[in-house]
């Protein structure tokens, strides 16, 4: 069973966000996540505070129309996807995304479901779901990585 943690506020996400930015690995590699949850379930603000944590000073939407949005950070450079309106996976190829792992710091994946091939391989899912009013996340590691990445936060928040 994987380790959770409720989050009962957006101040809540917005503290785990500031801390899953400030865990992310230091060796040049990029890591990968997967946000997965349903519709509103708080994918996008995890992002955002990642991003805002990783010195980005704008907003940040969901990249809906062109499915892919790039942030070069003080902290590095992040590839954000939102794959929900995805139709077809041949809709990916054009995308490039091959182009964009070279030097990124961090991927992050909405609705990766949505697309079985032709995304980079998670090294952690990261999972969302609805309690009463706030929201429960979960960490799955799916690379040597991503387990670092997990312990670390596991140590750092009450996971
Ligand atoms: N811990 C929390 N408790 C209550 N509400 C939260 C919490 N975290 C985020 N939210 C709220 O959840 C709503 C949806 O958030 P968000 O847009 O990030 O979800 P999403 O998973 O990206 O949705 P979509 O599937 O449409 O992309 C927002 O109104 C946000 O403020
Ligand atoms: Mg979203």
């Amino acid at each position: 069973m994987s380790p959770a943690q409720f989050l009962a506020d957006d101040a809540q996400t917005l503290l785990f966000a500031q801390r899953a930015a400030a865990a992310l690995p230091t060796d040049g590699e990029p890591l990968v996540i997967y946000l997965q949850g349903d519709l509103g379930t708080g994918k996008t603000s995890i992002a955002r505070g990642m991003l805002h944590a990783m010195g980005h000073s704008g907003s940040v939407r969901s990249p809906t129309y062109g499915l892919v949005a790039e942030y070069s950070t003080p902290a590095g450079l992040v590839i954000h996807l939102d794959l929900y309106r995805l139709r077809d996976e041949s809709e990916l190829a054009p995308l490039g995304l091959a182009d964009y792992l070279p030097g990124s710091r961090l991927w992050l994946i909405e609705w990766p479901e949505q697309a079985l091939q032709g995304l980079p391989a998670p090294d952690v899912r990261l999972q969302l779901a609805v309690r009463e009013a706030g929201r429960v996340v979960s960490l799955q590691s799916a690379s040597p990585r991503g387990a670092d990445w997990v312990a670390i936060m596991r140590t750092e928040t009450a996971l």
